[in-house]
């Protein structure tokens, strides 16, 4: 892990850790080996304080299908629960149960500026798709909400002093953004926010897709966590039957073949120990056959899942038992939030103008 902290970042102080999960899709095995696994075990091993919660507010930005928002929101939830967070450890919340983000969002929109935003890598993408065709106006498509897309970011940070944010390399720039809309803030008002550094898993490779690309929902390469959406189909099945799905060379078996060139490897990597990795690395030497070499993997993942498939199942057909426990992670998170925007509110001028009784 390398923290790209520098001056006034609270280091001394123990460290308070909060991430966000944009609710867009269904957890994939690429999600879990590079977020959820690791979050979920450095929590478990340190003492530290962890704030991880469902940004749904973020997922409306790029997804306009209310079903998928809502199935989502469930799958992520179920998700992180059955692979071991533990609720009283975490606070572990939805976005939109906290109105005071929001809330916080417009008073720091009413600070930040916005030559800030027009910086933004998400932002500058869209823009730069638009100029690449004619006649088309260079916002076109590009809502206010992606616009603003990183003062909500730095609301949710900000919000719990958060010190630490885990997040993938792409999110670096949300997280120097809300240092600087906090900077801003600080300056310009009260000190009261603390500047957050992100953390980020340099070791972590990014996982290969079915089809040789990197794995992510909007290529459709993923390999699901515990199935989709459908009970009909079992998810054992279905992780095999992807799992038979990675592209491979054509080399027959019995050939050699080069393991460091292979997505069955490269996925085998992320669940083995050093030992099973080395005996693979063997057997792909002495030609083991594709077909052979994906059945391996799929033991290896599933001997690591399956333990945890019948508490997502049970979660994902209990959805009452997820919304308790969301519940009693907005009212932990609230305990902080309304204290904050109290703050907030008061350093901007915006208070009652006498007691009552
Ligand atoms: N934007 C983040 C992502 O796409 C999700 C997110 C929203 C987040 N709010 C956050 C991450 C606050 C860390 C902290 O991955």
């Amino acid at each position: 892990m390398s923290d790209n902290a520098s001056n006034n970042t609270a280091d001394s102080q123990p460290k308070r850790i909060l991430t966000g999960i944009t609710t867009t899709g269904i957890p994939h095995l690429g999600n879990y080996v590079g977020a959820i696994r690791p979050a979920i075990q450095s929590i478990k091993n340190s003492e530290d304080e962890a704030f991880f919660f469902l940004a749904d507010y973020h997922g409306i930005i790029k997804c306009f299908d209310p079903k998928q928002i809502h199935e989502s929101t469930k799958a992520i939830a179920a998700t992180w629960l059955a692979c071991g967070l533990d609720p009283e450890r975490v606070t572990f919340y939805r976005q939109s149960d906290v109105p005071e983000i929001p809330e916080l969002a417009w008073i720091l929109n009413c600070s930040c500026a916005k030559g800030l935003m027009n910086r933004a890598h998400a932002y500058k993408a869209a823009v730069d798709a638009n100029m690449s065709k004619t006649d088309v106006d260079p916002d076109q498509g590009i809502t206010m909400g992606l616009f603003g897309y990183p003062v909500l970011m730095a609301a949710d940070i900000l919000m719990f002093n958060a010190t630490h944010v885990p997040v993938g390399r792409d999110q670096i720039q949300h997280i120097e953004m809300a240092r600087d809309i906090a900077g801003t803030f600080n300056h310009k008002y009260k000190d009261l926010f603390t500047l957050p550094s992100a953390m980020v898993d340099d070791d972590m490779p990014l996982l290969t897709g079915l089809d040789g690309r990197k794995m992510s929902k909007s290529y459709g390469n993923t390999i699901p966590l515990f199935g989709d959406l459908n009970p009909q189909v079992d998810a054992e099945k279905q992780l095999h039957k992807a799992v038979m799905r990675i592209v491979t060379n054509s080399q027959l078996p019995e050939e050699p073949k080069n393991p460091d060139d292979s997505t069955i490897f490269e996925i085998y990597k992320a669940f083995a120990s050093v030992d099973e990795i080395a005996e693979l690395r063997t057997r792909y030497e002495s030609g083991i056959g594709w077909g052979e070499a994906k059945q391996v993997l799929f033991d290896k993942i599933n001997s690591e899942i399956a333990p945890f498939r019948e508490r997502y199942n049970h979660l994902m057909d209990n959805p009452k038992e997820l919304e308790e426990i969301l519940k009693m992670g907005a009212d932990k998170a609230r305990r902080h939030s309304r204290k904050q925007l109290d703050k907030t509110r008061r350093a901007i001028g915006i208070k009652p103008l006498a007691k009552l009784k």
